[in-house]
């Protein structure tokens, strides 16, 4: 097992959510994670000037969305759009599990961000009103200066067996990339239902961070009030090879960082 992700160069890396890909275009895995001392608590830590914003940042992600509090943003004023694809590559970085695909962009503030990637997280990050959800969709938008948008959607469990389409073209070859470092194609990727699904409900929006290392700020975020479905064969298979990869919620936008009020808290004789 160790070997081979090895072979798959498994490469250390203080990355972000905009992974770096490895010349050969094999995956590089991220040196972080969410457990013992890899884990949310000590991303400061593994790097201390790259993830400064992690444990002194005061406008850090994911948070508890209260809804009668949140800035809202009309649906009318972002341009979400991305284009069919016949595939797309689908990676395993050991942090979780993302799909590489550049074939689109989102309009917000009078800005154009391409499309990067989009990747999963379990269970979700951010809450509403306290409620998390089984999973959560982040699709991340780069400019070339680096600025980065992401748009998010809470996955909900159907009560009736359903699907989002998309996701089932995004997972049907899951069984390939259980292993840390390995990657797959993902079969053709329509993105109008989801895209539909965006423009027809709510957008709750807030400028907080990248929710991994190294957790830069000044990103806005546009979280789709309405969640997307996944039934739960499709839950259990996704979570099996995810495993865990959730933020613990910040403090609220502008409050001081719940890692340095502990630490003098901690310190406190
Ligand atoms: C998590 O990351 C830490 C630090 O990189 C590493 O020592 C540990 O083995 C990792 N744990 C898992 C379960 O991947
Ligand atoms: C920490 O991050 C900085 C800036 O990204 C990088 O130059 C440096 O090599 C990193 N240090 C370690 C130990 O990874
Ligand atoms: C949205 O962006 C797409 C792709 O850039 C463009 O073709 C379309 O005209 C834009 N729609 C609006 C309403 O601006
Ligand atoms: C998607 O983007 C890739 C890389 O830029 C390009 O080669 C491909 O033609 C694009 N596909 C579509 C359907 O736009
Ligand atoms: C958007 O940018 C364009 C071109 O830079 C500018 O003409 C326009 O006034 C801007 N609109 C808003 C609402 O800022
Ligand atoms: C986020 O920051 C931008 C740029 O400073 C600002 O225009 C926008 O109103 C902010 N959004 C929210 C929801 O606070
Ligand atoms: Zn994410």
């Amino acid at each position: 097992m160790r070997s081979f992700s090895l072979l798959f160069a498994a490469i250390p890396l203080a990355s972000a959510h905009v992974y770096a890909r490895a010349p050969d275009g094999l995956v590089k895995a991220n040196d972080f994670n969410y457990t013992d001392l890899g884990g949310p608590l000590n991303w400061y830590a593994l790097n201390t000037s790259a993830n400064e914003a992690c444990s002194n940042g005061h406008h850090q992600s994911p948070i508890d969305i209260v809804t009668d509090a949140s800035d809202y943003t009309p649906v009318s004023s972002l341009n979400f759009t991305v284009s069919t694809v016949d595939s797309a590559r689908f990676e395993n970085l050991g942090s979780g599990l993302e799909v590489v695909i550049t074939n689109g962009s989102l309009v917000a503030n009078n800005k154009t961000f391409p499309l990067a990637q989009f990747h999963f997280h379990t269970p979700s990050e951010h809450r509403v009103n306290e409620e998390y959800f089984p999973m959560e969709c982040h699709f991340v938008f780069q400019t070339e200066a680096k600025e980065i948008a992401v748009i998010a959607f809470l996955m909900e469990l159907s009560p009736f067996g359903y699907t989002t389409p998309l996701f089932d073209h995004v997972f049907a070859h899951l069984d390939d990339i259980a292993s840390p470092g390995t990657y797959t194609e993902t079969d053709k990727l329509d993105f109008s239902g989801l895209i539909e699904h965006f423009n027809s409900h709510g957008v709750y929006s807030y400028n907080g961070s990248l929710t991994t290392p190294p957790c830069s700020e000044n990103v806005p975020w546009y979280v789709s009030t309405e969640p997307l479905h996944v039934n739960v064969q499709q839950y259990r298979a996704v979570k099996s090879v995810l495993k865990f990869n959730s933020r613990y919620t910040q403090n609220a936008i502008g409050q001081p960082n719940l890692l340095q009020v502990s630490a003098k808290e901690v310190t406190k004789q």
